[in-house]
C-alpha cells in the first residue's frame, strides 16, 4: 500500500510539474493560432479521461475484489466469467477508433496553414547566437523592401492583423516561441520558413528560443509587444527614423570606434557599410525594457554591467570586453539610455 501511495504522490508531483511548464502561457491564448492549440488540447485531455476512467474503475474493482478474498485464478473461473471477445472488441478496437480518430480530425485541422485574413505585414526574423534580429518594412508598407529597417530582441505588431514572420538563421538552428500567440516555428540557416502570428490583444507576450542553441540559449528570449493600429505606425516611424540624440564629436567618435564595429547607430554615424552585420542595431535600443535578449534590465546599472562584464551576465555570448575606462562606460551608458 505504501508503495501505491508513493506512486500517487509521485505521479502527481509530475502533473505539477508539468502544467507548472505550461506555466508562461499555452493556457491563456492571446491570438487565433494558440487559440486554436489550445482548443485542440482541452479536446484531447478531456477525450484522454474516458480511458484513464474506465481503467482506473477495472483497477479499484480489482483491488475491491481481493480485500475481499475473492480472487480466482482463470482456472478456476467459469468459462462465462472470462472476458469475452466482445469486450476486446470494444476496448481494444472500437475505444480507440472512436477516441483517436476526432483528435487525428482536429490535428490535421490544426496544424494546416492558415489562410490569410487581409493583407499580412511581412517581418524579417533572424536568429542569431544570443538574439534575434527583425526587419520591418519601411512606414506604411506591408512587403520587406529596400527601405526596411533593423531592430532587435522585440517584435512589434498591430493587433487584429496576421503578421507573416520570415524566420531566417545567421548560425544554428533556434526556435522561435511565444506560447500566448502560436506554436513554435524553427529558425534554420540556409532555409526560410513561415509562420503567420495573429495577437487579438494589446500587450506584451514573453517568449524565448525553444531549440538548444548554444551556452547563451536560456537567456535567448523574445517579447512580441501587440499595439493598436495607429500606436503601431507611430511606433514604426519613429523607429525606422535616425537617433533622437545629437552627439558631439567626442561621443560619436567613442561610440564609432568602441561599438561601431558590430552595432549600427543610425543617423548619427558616417561609418562604413560593415557596420551591424554581428550585433544589434542600437538606434533605439534606448526604448527596450532589456539588454542582451531579455538577460538584463535596461537601466543604468543594467547598462554599465553589461558593457563591463558581457561574459559575466550572459556566459557564451559573441559580445568582446573591447577594453573601455570608467569614463569611456558612464559616456556609453548615459548614450545608450538616451537613444530612445
Ligand atoms: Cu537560440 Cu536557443
Amino acid at each position: 500500500m505504501t508503495k501505491l501511495r508513493q506512486l500517487t504522490a509521485l505521479a502527481t508531483a509530475g502533473l505539477v510539474a508539468g502544467l507548472a511548464g505550461c506555466g508562461d502561457g499555452a493556457f491563456d491564448p492571446a491570438g487565433r493560432g494558440a487559440s486554436e492549440i489550445a482548443d485542440l488540447w482541452w479536446l484531447m485531455f478531456w477525450l484522454s479521461l474516458i480511458p484513464i476512467a474506465i481503467v482506473l474503475a477495472a483497477i479499484a474493482w480489482i483491488m475491491i475484489r481481493r480485500r475481499r478474498g475473492n480472487v480466482t485464478t482463470r482456472a478456476e473461473t467459469k468459462p462465462d466469467e472470462r472476458p469475452d471477445r466482445r469486450t476486446i472488441l470494444i476496448g481494444g478496437i472500437i475505444l480507440p477508433i472512436v477516441l483517436l480518430v476526432p483528435v487525428a480530425v482536429f490535428t490535421v485541422a490544426t496544424a494546416k496553414d492558415r489562410e490569410a485574413d487581409g493583407e499580412a505585414l511581412e517581418i524579417e526574423l533572424t536568429g542569431r547566437q544570443f538574439w534575434w534580429d527583425v526587419r520591418y518594412p519601411a512606414p506604411g508598407q506591408n512587403a520587406l523592401g529596400r527601405d526596411s529597417f533593423r531592430s532587435a530582441n522585440e517584435i512589434h505588431v498591430p493587433v487584429g492583423r496576421p503578421v507573416e514572420l520570415i524566420a531566417e538563421s545567421a548560425d544554428v538552428i533556434h526556435s522561435f516561441w511565444v506560447p500566448q500567440l502560436d506554436g513554435k516555428i524553427d529558425l534554420i540557416p540556409g532555409r526560410e520558413n513561415r509562420l503567420r502570428i495573429e495577437a487579438s490583444e494589446p500587450g506584451t507576450y514573453e517568449g524565448r528560443c525553444a531549440e538548444f542553441c548554444g551556452l547563451g540559449h536560456t537567456m535567448m528570449r523574445i517579447r512580441v509587444i501587440a499595439h493598436s493600429e495607429e500606436e503601431f505606425e507611430q511606433w514604426r516611424t519613429r523607429e525606422a527614423g535616425p537617433a533622437l540624440v545629437d552627439l558631439d564629436a567626442e561621443g560619436r567618435e567613442l561610440f564609432s570606434d568602441r561599438c561601431g564595429p558590430c552595432h549600427v547607430l543610425r543617423g548619427q554615424i558616417e561609418r562604413p557599410v560593415a557596420q551591424g552585420t554581428l550585433g544589434p542595431d542600437l538606434t533605439h535600443v534606448g526604448s527596450r525594457d532589456f539588454l542582451a535578449a531579455g538577460a538584463i534590465p535596461n537601466t543604468r546599472e543594467g547598462r554599465a554591467r553589461w558593457i563591463t562584464d558581457p561574459q559575466g551576465v550572459k556566459p557564451g555570448n559573441l559580445m568582446p570586453w573591447v577594453g573601455l575606462d570608467a569614463g569611456e562606460v558612464d559616456e556609453l551608458v548615459e548614450l545608450i539610455g538616451e537613444l530612445e
